[in-house]
């Protein structure tokens, strides 16, 4: 068995921070989002991984290479993000004959991949995939099952009108026999070659396609609001963990970083996730709140927000449910004349 994890795509919905970065490289509590399914794949037993990167594949590769992993990863370079089942063809020959599970990067699964690698091994199925009722359907692709609803009837990328309120999960299980049904569709509306419909020729060539429900929670981070709601999930299970000593007054859980100074002028209320090197004086870090390393915050209070490292922010009154990328200033100061003085990147969204 093979994983292959998805870090290709541009990232347009994550517009100006997908300017500089892979928006599988963007952290979440502090960990890049791609990490999660890699972590996933090894603790499920799959030790060689082939990694689909493209438009930042040096950044990609520098990224995961920086820790060592119990897998052989091998990178796969997609030259243009021509679609999920494009992928599969880009990766052929290093997925060969093998079983594998196709992992999308910026997808995370609380429960992991274990239980239903199992059910598609159990079933002897070409194909297994991963379905969870959303109050969404139309933003994914979706479901129709049977009446007695034990198989699969037909997918459908991102309906108008959806069929049912059965999400995809960015997971799928496939034999050696999705090979053939990649390189006989063609490409969608939108110019990709789609994976629902990869899955739905396997469907209408009687080939067995099983499905599991995910009961706890998944999150496709594809939009600025679904990074900020994982981080909220995740940050619900972390554990204080606090590697220096601190004068803060610290209410609840919360894991920070060493090196990192913190006064005894500022409140931490948990669950918070603080990286090394960072100095936060005077200032309020609430509740679902991650940040980076080497970040400086002074005279601010910052709550249900992601900050990545390197940012300065000082003076800067209350932040809530914000994305902040790396290097970024947010200074309050007293300079003439008065007024806000923005230097923003394209794309960017304030709201004041
Ligand atoms: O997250 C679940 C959904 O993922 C499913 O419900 C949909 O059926 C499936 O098509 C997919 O929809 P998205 O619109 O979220 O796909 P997106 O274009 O965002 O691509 C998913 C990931 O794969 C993302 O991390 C970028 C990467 N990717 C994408 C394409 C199209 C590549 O590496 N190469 C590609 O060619």
């Amino acid at each position: 068995m093979k994983a292959l994890i998805l870090s290709g795509g541009h990232g347009t919905r994550l517009r100006p921070l997908t300017y500089s970065q892979q928006k599988q490289l963007i952290p979440v509590a502090n960990k890049p989002v791609l990490f999660y399914a890699i972590e996933d794949v090894i603790n499920a037993g799959i030790h060689e991984v082939g990694i689909i990167v493209g438009p930042n594949s040096e950044q990609v590769k520098k990224t995961v290479l920086s820790r060592e992993w119990d897998a052989d990863i091998e990178f796969i370079y997609q030259g243009e993000p021509k679609g999920l089942a494009h992928a599969i063809l880009v990766a052929g020959e290093f997925l060969g004959d093998d079983n594998f599970v196709m992992y999308l990067g910026d997808n995370i699964l609380r429960e992991g991949i274990a239980e239903h690698l199992e059910y598609f091994k159990k079933g002897n199925f070409d194909a297994s995939i991963l379905l969870q009722e959303v109050p969404n359907p139309r933003q994914f692709g979706v479901a129709e099952l049977s009446k007695d609803g034990k198989t699969i009837k037909r997918l459908v990328e991102k309906p108008e009108i959806p069929p049912s309120n059965l999400a995809l999960v960015g997971i799928y299980f496939f034999k050696p026999v999705i090979h053939e049904a990649v390189a006989d569709i063609k490409p969608s509306w939108r110019n990709e070659l789609e994976i629902t419909d990869a899955i739905q020729w396997l469907i209408d060539h009687g080939y067995k396609v099983g499905w599991t429900k995910v009961t706890g929670w998944w999150k496709d981070t594809g939009k600025p609001e679904d990074i900020l709601d994982a981080n909220r999930l995740i940050l619900d299970d972390i554990r204080t963990d606090i590697k220096i000593m601190t004068k803060a007054r610290i209410h609840g859980r919360a894991v920070i970083g060493e090196d990192t100074e913190i006064d005894g002028n500022t409140v931490i209320k948990g669950p918070v996730v603080i990286g090394k090197n960072c100095r936060i004086k005077n200032s309020y870090i609430g509740p679902y709140t991650s940040i980076g390393d080497n970040v400086v915050i002074e005279n601010t209070e910052i709550e249900d927000s992601i900050i990545l490292e390197g940012s300065e922010i000082r003076n800067a009154g209350r932040i809530v449910e914000s994305l902040i990328g790396r290097g970024v200033k947010i200074i309050n100061g007293t300079s003439h004349p008065f007024g806000r003085k923005l230097v923003i990147g394209d794309n960017s969204k304030l709201i004041l």
